[in-house]
C-alpha cells in the first residue's frame, strides 16, 4: 500500500485546469492511457484530486462508508442552494433527508408524471418554427422546466408564471458564482452574488406561498408531487420538515433536474440528426406504440454525451483504493467521461449505437451518468422518463430532418456539459393519418 497520490501529469496547474474546462474528454483520455486507471491532476484551487475510471475502483468508491467519503458539504453547490439541500449534506442528516425525498421518484410514480410531460411537451411544440433551424436547448429549458413545477412542485397558474419568469435568471447567474468562489460577496443588487441572493429570495418567497397552499389543500393525501409529499413526510422524531427544508430541496431539484435534462434531450437531437437509420427506426416504432428502441437510444445518448462528466466524493479520513492510501481532503472523480468511452466496457466507443443497450441493463459500475451509490441521482427514473415522453410526442409530430453538419461540440457551462450549437434543429410538422373514411349509410348514399 502506497501512502499518497497515484502519479499524474506534471503539466502546470494553469495549464491543466484550463484542459479540464475546455478539452476535457481529450485531456483524461491522455492521462489515462499514460497513468492507468486512476491518475491524479492539480486543478486552480481545488487541492488534491484522483480520477477513477476503472469499474472495481468505482464500485468501492460508491460503496465506501459515508462518514470517510463525503460528497456534499464540501461542495460549491452548498453555498447556492442552502444548508439544508440534500446536494450539500452528508452523512446522518443526508440520510435522513434522502429518506423523506425518495419516495415520490421511486420508479412505479413515474407513469402518472407522463400524462402532465406529454402535455407540455405537446403544447410547447406547436410554437416550433417549421424548415427552419434553430437550437432546441430553449424550448427543452421550458418543458424541463414547466415539468418539475407543474408534476413535482404541483404550481399552477400565477405562481407557475411567476417562477417561469424568475428561475431562468435566477439559474442564469449558477454558472458564474459555481466557478469562481471568490466572487461569491454581497457587493449589492448589481454584483453576480448580490443578484444570485436577491433573486433567491424572491424565489423564496413564491416557495412559501406554495408550501402555505399544500398545507390548506383539503386533498394533500390525494396528491402525488413532490411538494405535497414533502409537506406530509416527517423525521425520525416525527417532526414535519420546516419551510427551509422544503425550500431548499426545491431549489435543489431545480437546479439538479433542468438543464441537466434539457440538455441531455438537445444532445437527443443533435446524435439522431446525425444517424438517420436509428431516427427512422425510432419514428416507425413510436408509431406502432413500442419504445424498447427509444429508451436504448436515451441510455445510449446518456453514455455518449453525459451532460455531468464526473460524480465527486472528498475524502474526509484516509482512504485506500487500489495500491494506494489517500490522504485526507482529496478529492475523487468518478469519471463517466473516461468509462462511458473505454472500449473494454462499450466497443467502439466512439460509435453512436442505441443497439448496444437494446434489451440490456446498462452496468452499475461502468455507465454511470447518474453518479452512483447512497448518492445516485434521485430524479434518474424521472429525467429518464421524461426523455422518453418528449422524444416520443416529437417523433409523433414531428419529422426531424437529418443534417450532414460535423458534430456539435461539448461546451462546458458550469455544471454541464452541453452541446456547443444548442442542439439544432430542423423539422417539418408530419401530416395527421388520415381519418378513416365515414361508413356509407343509405341516408348519406341518397345526399
Ligand atoms: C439527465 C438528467 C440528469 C442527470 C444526467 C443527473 C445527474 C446527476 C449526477 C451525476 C448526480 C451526482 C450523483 C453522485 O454523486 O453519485 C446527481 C445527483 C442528484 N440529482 Fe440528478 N441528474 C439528472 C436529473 C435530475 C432530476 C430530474 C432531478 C430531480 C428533479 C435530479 C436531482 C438530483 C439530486 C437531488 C441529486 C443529489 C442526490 C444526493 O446527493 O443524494 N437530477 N444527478
Amino acid at each position: 500500500m502506497i501512502d499518497g497520490l497515484p502519479p499524474g501529469p506534471r503539466m502546470p496547474v494553469s495549464l491543466q485546469t484550463l484542459a479540464m474546462r475546455t478539452r476535457q474528454r481529450p485531456f483524461f483520455e491522455r492521462q489515462r492511457r499514460r497513468y492507468g486507471s486512476m491518475f491524479s491532476m492539480r486543478i486552480h484551487g481545488l487541492g488534491p484530486i484522483v480520477a477513477l475510471s476503472d469499474p472495481e475502483l468505482i464500485k468501492e468508491t460508491f460503496k465506501a462508508d459515508p462518514t470517510v467519503l463525503h460528497a456534499g458539504t464540501a461542495s460549491p453547490l452548498r453555498e447556492m442552494l442552502g444548508p439544508n439541500s440534500l446536494l450539500g449534506i452528508d452523512e446522518g442528516q443526508h440520510m435522513e433527508q434522502r429518506r423523506l425525498l425518495l419516495p415520490p421518484f421511486k420508479g412505479q410514480r413515474m407513469k402518472q408524471y407522463e400524462p402532465i410531460i406529454a402535455e407540455i411537451a405537446a403544447a410547447d411544440i406547436e410554437s416550433w418554427p417549421q424548415e427552419t433551424e434553430f437550437p432546441v436547448a430553449r424550448p427543452m429549458q421550458r418543458i424541463t422546466l414547466r415539468a418539475i413545477l407543474r408534476a413535482l412542485f404541483g404550481a399552477e397558474g400565477e405562481h407557475l408564471h411567476a417562477l417561469e419568469d424568475l428561475i431562468p435568471r435566477w439559474t442564469a447567474l449558477g454558472p458564474r458564482v459555481a466557478l469562481s468562489p471568490w466572487i461569491r460577496r454581497d457587493l449589492g443588487p448589481r454584483s453576480p452574488w448580490g443578484a444570485f441572493v436577491r433573486r433567491r429570495a424572491e424565489l423564496d418567497a413564491i416557495l412559501d406561498e406554495l408550501i402555505a397552499l399544500a398545507k390548506a389543500d383539503p386533498a394533500l393525501e390525494q396528491r402525488v408531487d413532490v411538494l405535497a409529499l414533502m409537506v406530509q413526510a416527517r423525521h425520525d422524531d416525527g417532526s414535519p420538515m420546516s419551510n427551509a427544508e422544503i425550500r431548499d430541496e426545491l431549489a435543489t431539484m431545480i437546479v439538479a433536474g433542468h438543464e441537466t435534462t434539457a440538455h441531455s434531450l438537445s444532445w437527443t437531437v443533435e446524435r439522431l440528426r446525425r444517424h438517420p437509420q436509428v431516427l427512422r427506426r425510432l419514428a416507425e416504432e413510436a408509431d406502432e406504440g413500442g419504445k424498447a428502441l427509444r429508451e436504448a437510444t436515451i441510455r445510449e445518448v446518456l453514455r455518449a454525451r453525459p451532460v455531468v462528466s464526473f460524480a465527486v466524493r472528498y475524502t474526509r479520513k484516509p482512504f485506500e483504493l487500489g495500491d494506494h492510501r489517500l490522504p485526507v481532503g482529496t478529492r475523487i472523480l468518478l469519471a463517466a467521461i473516461l468509462t462511458h468511452y473505454d472500449p473494454r466496457l462499450f466497443p467502439h466507443p466512439d460509435r453512436f449505437d442505441p443497439d448496444r443497450f437494446l434489451g440490456a441493463t446498462p452496468d452499475t459500475y461502468s455507465w454511470i451518468p447518474f453518479g452512483g451509490g447512497v448518492r445516485r441521482c434521485i430524479g434518474a427514473s424521472f429525467a429518464q422518463m421524461e426523455m422518453d415522453v418528449v422524444l416520443r410526442v416529437m417523433l409523433q409530430q414531428l419529422e426531424l430532418l437529418p443534417s450532414s453538419e460535423p458534430e456539435e461540440q461539448p461546451s462546458f457551462r458550469g455544471i454541464v456539459w452541453v452541446p456547443s450549437e444548442g442542439g439544432r434543429l430542423v423539422m417539418r410538422r408530419r401530416t395527421p393519418a388520415p381519418e378513416p373514411a365515414p361508413a356509407r349509410t343509405p341516408a348519406a348514399a341518397l345526399a
